[in-house]
């Protein structure tokens, strides 16, 4: 197995509802951290027209929806030729709902011909990898909520997004040695329709990501400034 130094996290994207700035800071962590390896942590597109709750009526339709999605998607396939993603509730939407109608996978496509995704861009249902230290990470979209309850389940470090407003690592000890549950935030754009269920909630979303350098956590928040940009001298 393949060890990998610094692993690039991408956070819940929600294409083509993401943050404005997200391809432009992606961009800057790329040239910053030099990642050899980068992984998508699932609901790369959102899927709000097709979603199994209410749709929002001054959103784009189905098919606009996807097509605006695979256009911003294009430039991180330019960006990021090569990523590995998790299958998480909203990338899988289209295989859920065909579930719903009886339909059976091989009625549809694959999430490379759907999204015109590169090759290089590999979806699994999660995804462990080996770091640089030696030790394993377990990559998922959303298993649980409950603080570093991921990483002593699987006795391994581990990443998680799906939930928006968790940006945070909990370290764990054994006699064996040291683990880490981390939770990257989100990529989203807090002001779109599409969000407007989120709206009730206390907690905001958190605009970041996360990187792995040697085996230990780092989160990166998209500092914003009061018009919800991205100050980039920040990072
Ligand atoms: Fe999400």
């Amino acid at each position: 197995m393949a060890k990998y130094k610094t692993i690039l996290v991408i956070s819940d994207t929600h294409f083509p509802y993401q943050h404005p700035d997200t391809l432009e800071f992606l961009r800057r962590l790329k040239a910053s951290y030099k990642p050899d390896k980068v992984v998508h942590i699932g609901d790369e597109i959102d899927g709000h027209a097709i979603s199994f709750y209410p749709t929002d009526p001054d959103l784009l339709g189905a098919s606009d929806e996807l097509q605006l999605a695979i256009d911003r998607l294009k430039c991180l396939y330019k960006l990021f030729p090569n990523v590995d993603l998790v299958e998480s509730n909203h990338g899988s939407l289209v295989y859920r709902k065909g579930k719903v109608m009886g339909l059976p996978r091989n009625y549809f496509k694959s999430y490379n011909e759907i999204l015109e995704a590169p090759k290089g861009w590999k979806w699994h249902f999660d995804l462990t990898l080996e770091m640089s230290d030696g030790n394993q990470v377990y990559f998922t979209h959303g298993k649980t909520a409950a603080a570093g309850k991921l990483s002593q389940s699987m006795g391994m470090c581990t990443v998680q997004g799906h939930y928006h407003e968790r940006f945070e690592v909990i370290y764990w000890a054994n006699p064996n040695g040291l683990y880490w549950d981390m939770r990257v935030g989100c990529l989203v754009d807090d002001k779109s329709l599409a969000f407007n269920y989120n709206n009730t909630n206390l907690k905001r979303p958190i605009v970041g990501t996360g990187v792995i350098i040697n085996g230990q956590p780092k989160l990166v928040p998209m500092i914003l400034d009061r018009n919800g940009r991205w100050i980039k001298r920040l990072v």
